[in-house]
């Protein structure tokens, strides 16, 4: 009976330890070894954030409408505001008498001088209501704090790295892209973007234009798109249906030429949380495990609600 409460003792102790090196890592830029989804079932992470945190008002320097109800747009910087490519930040604007904040992914990569950000328009959408009518010039809350663990440095070794993404999900693989250690990192990097229809395949050009820029940047870049309002019909040399459908048919594979497997392929889910809940249940299936403290994984998800 004594070890039993001695056991529950040390698993409370431990619980209470594991809770505060999260908080403290969420709170300051030290470098965490869990995944996000594990912090916001803890109750960590929230889409709408409240807490004050250091922060500036900067300028919206340009607005790009892809289609009217996805833009994506750059700010001045903070100069005390560091990131990797993968990671968010929170944006406020002012909705009535309030400040309104969000999270979002940087697009830009950490070296650019200006912040860019890409976000789809909700409908009846608190802060994407306001954002709508944003122009150059306008003033926007830029928070100075960095957060998110979607990067690639948690990943120790592996060939392909995958990234999965829905919609605006793919902002995070654009930053990656534009900077210089993923290329180094991986033999072959996917990106395979989900989306209703081909208007939405945002940053096309650029990406499609990435080469390896030196001798030391060895991966090979393979883009692949997923269509799921088709009627039928691919466009734009994309696969039709959802990312997890051409997963299952075996498509999106063949269409690569890469098979997903534990030990060469890491997987980067970012978008609709349902897309990433049912790709995890596939990644399991295949013998991936996501990335933990203690322990090095194939896959790293991000929720965008
Ligand atoms: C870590 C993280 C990073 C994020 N990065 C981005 C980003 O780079 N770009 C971006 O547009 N949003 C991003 N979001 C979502 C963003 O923070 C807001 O939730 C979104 O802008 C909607 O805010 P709102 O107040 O207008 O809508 P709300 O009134 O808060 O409504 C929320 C609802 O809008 C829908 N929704 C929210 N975000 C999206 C989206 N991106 N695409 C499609 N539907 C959505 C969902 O149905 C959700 O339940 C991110 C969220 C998180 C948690
Ligand atoms: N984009 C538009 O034309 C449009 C129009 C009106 C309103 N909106 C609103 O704008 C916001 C953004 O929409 P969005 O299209 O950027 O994002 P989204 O709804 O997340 O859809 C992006 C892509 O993800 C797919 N998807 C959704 N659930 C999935 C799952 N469980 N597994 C795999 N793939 C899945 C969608 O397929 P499905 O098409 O099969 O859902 C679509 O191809 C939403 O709030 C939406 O209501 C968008």
């Amino acid at each position: 009976m004594a070890l039993i409460c001695l056991k529950i003792l040390l698993i409370c102790a431990l619980q209470a330890t594991c809770v505060v090196d999260e908080q403290r890592s969420f709170m300051v830029k030290e470098p965490y070894a869990g995944d996000s989804d594990f912090l916001r079932k803890q109750g960590f992470m929230s889409t709408s954030f409240s807490s004050a945190k250091p922060f500036s008002i900067e300028q919206v320097v340009g607005v790009r409408y892809w289609t009217p109800s996805l833009l994506s747009f750059t700010t001045t910087r903070p100069l005390e505001l560091n990131y990797l490519p993968g990671q968010y930040t929170r944006i406020g604007l002012t909705v009535g008498h309030r400040v309104v904040w969000r999270a979002f992914s940087f697009v830009s990569a950490p070296n650019e001088r200006l912040l860019e950000f890409v976000a789809a328009l909700v409908p009846d959408g608190l802060f994407t209501s306001r954002l709508g009518a944003i122009q150059p010039n306008d003033e926007i809350h830029i928070e100075h704090e960095n957060y998110g663990f979607m990067t690639t440095d948690r990943f120790v070794d592996g060939d392909d790295l995958w990234m999965l993404a829905t919609g605006t999900g793919i902002g995070p693989f654009v930053s990656m892209l534009r900077d210089d250690a993923v290329w180094k990192q991986f033999r072959h990097i996917v990106l395979v973007h989900g989306v209703r229809g081909p208007a939405e395949l945002i940053y096309r050009d650029e990406l499609q234009g990435m080469q390896p820029r030196s001798g030391k940047e060895r991966a090979q870049i393979l883009l692949a798109c997923c269509i799921s309002r088709h009627n039928g019909m691919a466009a734009n040399d994309c696969l039709p249906g959802r990312i997890t459908s051409t997963w299952d048919n075996g498509t999106l594979e063949l269409a690569t030429g890469l098979t997903i497997t534990p030990t060469a392929s890491r997987v980067m889910l970012c978008g609709n949380p349902q897309m990433i809940e049912e790709m995890r249940a596939r990644m399991h299936a295949r013998g991936l495990v996501p990335c933990r403290r203690m322990t090095a994984g194939q896959f790293l998800t991000e929720n965008y609600w």
